[in-house]
């Protein structure tokens, strides 16, 4: 007979089972809190995100109107400086068109006083009249170079270059009675000259001597004058090449930069120059003018060469403006 089972045991085990529902109910509660716990977290983090995303968005906002001005004043600034330039390019035109023509005025009365001083040389002087007298002609030559560059000028800048006339010439024989009037023009001076007996080609001989005698002058007045100014001319291919080498301090690349350029001096230069700074700027052009090209390298040791190159036949013609 199976024994009977007792009411008291059901009851328990439905307590125990009872308790451990609870238990159980209890941790997943735990479980749930934490989780709501998460959850209040992440919606904190959210909401945070979310004000910062505004924040950011909008400093975007105010940078992107701030770059907006910027650029609204860039462009201003740029519109200011295009018109700034093409008023200044007036000016500049303006100021060369009239330092040709007052060059031009000038011509007519330093040619009248240049050849009534000569006239009174002629009918004999006493040696103090001579001596003044011939010191005006010097003055007068002076302005006269002066006057020829100013219209040289104008030519390079505002008639489309300078404008020569090439004939068959002897560059060594022109550069020789060159070397020689500087001597002589610049007393104890010394022109070292190596070149051959002969250089032909076509040039415009007034004009290349002109280059020659501002590269020499600019050697002597810039340069050292305890060493001695060398010259060299030799042939190269179809092309002639004239150097004019210096001592003396190194030219600074600021003033490389812009030398060429008319009425343009270095810092030390302005009281030693004798003329209006547009040696070098006719220089080049005249070279150009040829087809040839002018270079200079001025080094620390204290060596400066210009180095003109000029092809022997340049396909000129004459009258032909060049630029
Ligand atoms: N051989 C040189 N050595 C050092 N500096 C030079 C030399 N040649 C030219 N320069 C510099 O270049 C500048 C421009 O030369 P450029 O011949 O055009 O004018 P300038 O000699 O001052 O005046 P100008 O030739 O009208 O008498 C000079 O003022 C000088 O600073
Ligand atoms: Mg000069």
């Amino acid at each position: 007979m199976k024994p009977e089972a007792s009411p008291g045991n059901d009851e328990r085990e439905a307590a125990t089972d009872a308790r451990e529902e609870i238990a159980r109910l209890e941790r997943e509660l735990v479980v749930a809190r934490e989780q709501a716990a998460e959850a209040t977290d992440v919606r904190q983090l959210a909401k945070e995100a979310n004000e910062k995303l505004i924040v950011a968005m909008v400093r975007l906002q105010e940078l992107t109107e701030a770059a907006e001005r910027a650029k609204a004043l860039a462009d201003d600034a740029a519109r200011k400086l295009q018109e700034r330039e093409a008023h200044l390019r007036v000016v500049a035109e303006f100021r060369e068109r009239m330092l040709g023509e007052v060059g031009h005025d000038l011509h007519s009365p330093l040619v009248s006083i240049s050849v009534a001083v000569t006239v009174l040389l002629r009918e004999g002087a006493s040696e103090s009249q001579t001596g003044v007298l011939n010191g005006i002609l010097t003055s007068c030559n002076r302005m006269l170079d002066m006057v020829s560059e100013l219209l040289d000028l104008t030519q390079a800048r505002l008639g489309g270059g300078i404008t020569i006339r090439p004939a068959l010439i002897d560059l060594a024989a022109l550069t020789w009675s060159v070397v020689e009037e500087m001597e002589t023009a610049n007393e104890g001076r010394r022109i070292h000259l190596d070149a051959p007996s002969c250089v032909e080609g076509q040039w415009d001989s007034g004009r290349m001597g002109r280059v020659i005698s501002n590269l020499i002058g600019n050697a002597m007045q810039h340069g050292d004058a305890d060493f001695p100014v060398k010259v060299g001319l030799h042939l190269e291919d179809t092309a002639a090449i004239l150097t004019v080498e210096n001592q003396g301090p190194r030219i600074a690349p600021e003033v490389v930069a812009t030398m060429f350029q008319p009425f343009r001096r270095g810092p030390r230069s302005a009281a030693r120059s004798k003329g209006l700074g547009l040696g070098l700027f006719i220089s080049e052009q005249t070279v150009q003018a040829h087809g040839g090209r002018i270079e200079v390298e001025s080094s620390v040791a204290g060596t400066t060469v210009f180095r003109v190159r000029l092809p022997r036949f340049a396909a000129v013609t004459d009258e032909t403006p060049h630029h």
